[in-house]
């Protein structure tokens, strides 16, 4: 086919469905079904956030902005972070986005060229293939197991570095696997990163879901004056803002710099108002965050409970995020048959592991940010199911 007579170019063509995406629309035939594959917390936005757009709208908050962020956003951000991460972060070191997807789109673009390779941990979020896709990257599937406690190894990542790998993204705590890395493994990163010079794009934006003692570390934790990462967050699931589209990136002010000018030509800017209400997420009183995060352990607890309780499935307690990844390989289904199955025969909507990657067949994930009502009604059908087989 001649240029000229291309309706739709290759990437497009190509670009890979979110087998979530799939479950999603599939559940839309079932109105009924009990879903535990939502993303997102099942909480309000807090009053305090949702009050502060309120007045941004009044106040005519309601034009173009800086590329970058406005000012006062880009210094929240930074104060809490040099605060968490006792490590002197400045605006210049901030860059404001639409959601983290948007944050992981400019962390690829100054970082890949076409043709060269990003390493993603597998399991991992499935936009990371897709955005790597539209890059012309090639992404490089590093396989996080069970027997490693679902955690992502250095030693499994060396084996996968080549000339060609550009960048390397890391999601601790992990969606889907709720594991959070081990610092040893960070601190081999950092190394690995100095010897061949590829970027760390550390995807934390569930930082702040981390539960008993399970000790998180940020990349930009690991290692004074390491600076070749790019940490990738939002506002999504910690404040339980996920319709605002509201993430940033913080990273060296040379590497942030050029990202307002790819924000020029994409979207402008975010809208001021959504910004104020982010200032007050930041700035305002964290107590709602904590009573999420405590509803999401007991909620966790609930859920590993009853999985555990059920023959030939199995879970490793997540100590993060909102995902549980259920083994269900004694069952002798591949995870879509399951997933479909489940659907149709007990109105019960999963995620089947194979959609984050192949290394997730032979599990479900099940999201706990649902009530608790929610949880004991869906392991009723699993039961139901388990006993019907
Ligand atoms: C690991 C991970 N990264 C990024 C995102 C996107 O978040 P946002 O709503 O900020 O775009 C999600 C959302 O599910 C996620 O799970």
């Amino acid at each position: 086919m001649t240029h000229e007579h291309r309706r739709v170019t290759e990437m497009a063509a190509t670009y890979p469905a979110s087998d979530i995406r799939k479950m999603f629309n599939l559940a839309l035939d079932y109105p009924n079904a009990v879903k535990l594959t939502v993303g997102e917390p099942d909480f309000n936005t807090p009053e305090h956030v949702k009050a502060a757009g309120i007045r941004g709208i009044q106040d005519n908050h309601t034009r173009y902005v800086a590329n970058a962020g406005i000012p006062d956003l880009r210094t929240a951000i930074a104060q809490k972070y040099t605060a968490r991460w006792n490590r002197a972060v400045t605006s210049d070191n901030v860059m404001v986005s639409f959601g983290a997807m948007e944050a992981l789109t400019f962390a690829l673009d100054v970082s890949v060229s076409p043709g060269e390779e990003v390493i993603i941990p597998d399991p991992s979020f499935p936009n990371y293939v897709g955005q790597i896709h539209r890059l012309g990257g090639v992404a490089v599937p590093v396989p996080v197991t069970e027997a490693n406690d679902f955690k992502l190894r250095a030693a499994d990542v060396a084996t996968a570095v080549s000339d060609k790998t550009a960048a390397i993204i890391i999601n601790s705590p992990s969606n889907p696997l709720g594991s959070v890395m081990d610092q040893a493994d960070l601190e081999a990163l950092v190394d690995l990163s100095d010897e061949h010079g590829f970027t760390i794009i550390s995807d934390e934006v569930y930082d702040e879901i981390v539960f008993d003692d399970a000790q998180f570390t940020s990349i930009a934790e690991v290692r004074d004056g390491f600076d070749r990462f790019l940490v990738v967050n939002s506002f999504s699931k910690t404040y339980a803002m996920t319709g605002w589209r509201c993430g940033f990136l913080i990273g060296p002010s040379d590497v942030i710099a050029p990202m307002a000018f790819l924000q020029e030509g994409l979207t402008s800017s975010l809208p001021g108002f959504v910004q104020d209400a982010a200032v007050a997420a930041i700035t305002g009183p964290q107590d709602p965050v904590a009573t999420m995060v405590s509803s999401y352990v007991e909620r966790r607890d609930l859920l590993a409970e009853r999985i555990n309780a059920i023959d030939g499935l199995s879970l490793i307690r997540p100590e993060a995020t909102f995902y549980s990844f259920v083994n269900i390989s004694e069952w002798g289904l591949s995870s879509w048959e399951l997933a479909i199955r489940l659907l149709q025969e007990q109105e019960l909507a999963t995620i089947p592991g194979s959609a984050f990657g192949a290394q997730g067949e032979g599990y479900l994930r099940l999201t706990f940010s649902v009530s608790p009502e929610t949880i004991n009604e869906g392991c009723d059908r699993l039961e139901r199911f388990a006993a019907a087989r």
